[in-house]
């Protein structure tokens, strides 16, 4: 969470870092800043709330130069204000500072600073590292200044006293060439342009300018002036940059027709699974093929168990990923919410594969979830979409998801193409145990199909946007589903509650009767996803358990299943499909229901309140 940009070079330095700025406010929107070295003195301008009031205030203030730093902020320590807003500045006026995480023992060295005179103006922890930058500063020997060492010593001692993560930039009123950036636990890229040099919390904010990117690694600080780089550990050990090209296209981050980037990811989703299957299937063999999973089917042979972990709708993910790969090649699998699995020092076998999902690759906790069981000695796997990416860099084998820039706070193209690659997985393991030939022909014709399948749920959109606009005044809803369906009822309640704030459950359709059946009443809908498959039957009685107590019933069921037409108020119908193919194509009208209903009730549905794409703090 919280993004930033720092840029020095031959352009106007405002122009570039705001447009980074609105190409990282998915990270947070809380407030914005930027410092500028301008007309011989460091220019700070915040505003509270979005990129766009503070672009509007650069313009009017017309502060510019060719240095400079920016910041969007998802609040952590301290309340959404000006005074909390970057970059902080250090109490000599000196040093500015951008930061993305969280400094833990920030209060300790606010306490040893100010016991040295050092005063503070905002409740961040962020203030508390601008100023130790600015005490040894003054610590250091004036004789490095002229080359800029001063300056980058000073935040390389600094970060030695630091607990936490951060990203962070920093410039220094007396080096108005020079800018310092430095990582842990956040990410930063550096952009090599001609003659100018970004720094940015993701690629897709410097891609318009710098197609070659350093990507730091933790503990990394580098000095950068519009002409050079050098990089060092912060315990001072020279590191050899690795320079890697950027793979992102401009065009995709762009909104185009749409009014909202969660409803263009919905309708990329056919184009999004293409791309998660393109060259990954061998049809002599009737299996998945995957290029960079390091590890090879003997060794797969060998694991007894997989655990899979990640957050929020990536974890939908690893739970749909449960079912298919128990199903289809009966390898046993835990799902770990990844923040629970970090601490909880769970007994693992020894022949476990451990498997993290995450869209952007950066998300804290499944980062440390990785690191914890790389350390055990583990073997690890990615699904992420974000190259280059942390979690893509250190995973042992990965698979890329190939799903394009997903903008939109909610995550939608990306979930069904994880959900895919889980589906591809499954079929991959199962052909090198027992899946048959045969069997694993039918598996690979129907993943083909999925894509044409879901641009048939799509066409169904005015159909789903009629249903959201009966629905849109509710205030509570449940999400009912048996089997691989469950994982999509939480995915469903997910995405309503996070962009429509109405409070909604997601729930095995059984399990309702052991409590959610209370709020059963004309005021609470159900949506139940009802494909004809095994429990096909069970849904139907858990349905009429609904309908018995007054509950409006939504319902998704297949084309051609035997759906008593009367048992819903509204029915949706998708493709009858392969069953590893039902959790995506459930998911579309879920996702356009959520969709439609949070643009009726007038949300920001782009960046929902307190929300941030990519969560970089614990
Ligand atoms: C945040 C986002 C979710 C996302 C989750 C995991 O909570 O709002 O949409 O599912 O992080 O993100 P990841 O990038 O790891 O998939």
């Amino acid at each position: 969470m919280c993004g930033i940009v720092a840029y020095t070079g031959k352009n106007a330095a405002s122009r570039i870092i705001l447009e980074g700025l609105k190409r990282l406010e998915y990270r947070g929107y809380d407030s914005a800043g930027l410092s500028i070295w301008n007309n011989n003195s460091l220019k700070t301008i915040k505003k509270t709330g979005r990129v766009d009031t503070l672009d509007r205030e650069v313009k009017r203030t017309q502060v510019d130069g060719h240095l400079g730093i920016g910041h969007t902020r998802w609040a952590t320590h301290g309340a959404v204000t000006e005074n909390n807003a970057h970059p902080h500045v250090s109490s000599d006026g000196k040093f500015a500072i951008v930061h993305n995480g969280v400094i833990e023992n920030y209060e300790q060295i606010k306490h040893f600073l100010e016991e040295k005179g050092y005063t503070f103006h905002s409740d961040t922890d962020t203030e508390a590292l601008v100023n130790l930058i600015a005490y040894h500063y003054q610590k250091e020997p004036e004789n490095n200044s002229s080359n800029g060492n001063r300056f980058f010593n000073s935040v390389r001692k600094s970060l030695n006293h630091v607990q936490g993560t951060y990203g962070i930039a920093v410039i220094c009123s007396d080096h108005p060439e020079d800018l310092i950036g430095a990582r842990h636990g956040s990410p930063l890229i550096l952009g090599l342009g001609d003659n100018e040099h970004i720094l940015a919390s993701d690629v897709g904010a410097l891609a318009m300018h710098a197609q070659n990117v350093v990507y730091l690694n933790d503990s990394e600080v580098v000095h950068i002036t519009r002409n050079s780089f050098n990089i060092a550990t912060i315990t001072d050990e020279s590191v050899e940059a690795i320079v890697q090209r950027v793979d992102w296209d401009i065009e995709e981050s762009e909104l185009g027709d749409y009014k909202h980037f969660m409803e263009k990811e919905i309708f990329e989703q056919p184009k999004a699974l293409e791309n998660a299957m393109r060259g990954r299937f061998s049809d002599d063999e009737s299996t998945a093929k995957f290029g960079g999973l390091n590890i090879t089917p003997q060794e797969l042979r060998q694991v007894d168990r997989i655990l899979f972990c990640g957050c929020g709708t990536a974890w939908h993910a690893c739970l749909v990923a449960e079912y298919l790969i128990e199903r289809f090649a009966r390898i046993p699998v835990e799902v770990e919410y990844a923040s629970e699995f970090r601490y909880r020092n769970a007994p693992l076998d020894k022949n476990t594969l451990v498997f993290v999902i995450s869209q952007s690759g950066e998300t804290i906790d499944t980062l440390a979830a990785l690191r914890e069981s790389k350390r055990k000695g583990f073997q690890t796997l990615a699904i992420n979409n974000v190259v280059g990416s942390t979690i893509a860099r250190e995973a042992d084998g990965g698979i890329y998801q190939h799903a394009g820039p997903e903008i939109g706070v909610a995550s939608t193209k990306a979930f069904t193409s994880q959900v895919m690659l889980c589906a591809m997985m499954a079929l991959y393991l199962g052909r090198l145990r027992d899946m048959s030939f045969n069997d694993g022909v039918k598996f690979v014709k129907a993943l083909k199909e999925a894509p044409k399948q879901v641009e048939t749920v799509l066409k169904q959109s005015s159909h789903l946007q009629a249903i959201a606009k009966k629905y849109a005044k509710y205030e509570d809803f449940l999400f009912l589903g048996r089997q691989s369906m469950f994982p999509i009822a939480l995915e469903g309640a997910l995405k309503l509650k996070e962009i429509s704030y109405i409070h909604a459950e997601g729930y095995p359709a059984a399990e309702m009767k052991h409590g959610p059946i209370a709020l059963i009443s004309p005021d609470c809908p159900s949506l139940f996803l009802a494909p004809q498959e095994e429990v096909f039957q069970k849904t139907l009685s858990n349905i009429q358990e609904v309908k018995a107590r007054k509950g409006p019933i939504i319902a998704v069921t297949s084309e051609g299943s035997d759906f008593p037409r009367d048992l819903a108020d509204d029915l949706i119908e998708i493709p009858s499909a392969h069953p590893a193919i039902q959790p995506i194509l459930a998911s579309i009208p879920v996702q356009l229901l959520s969709y439609y209903i949070a643009v009726e009730r007038g949300c920001d549905v782009d960046k929902p309140r307190n929300l941030a794409k990519s969560v970089t703090v614990e």
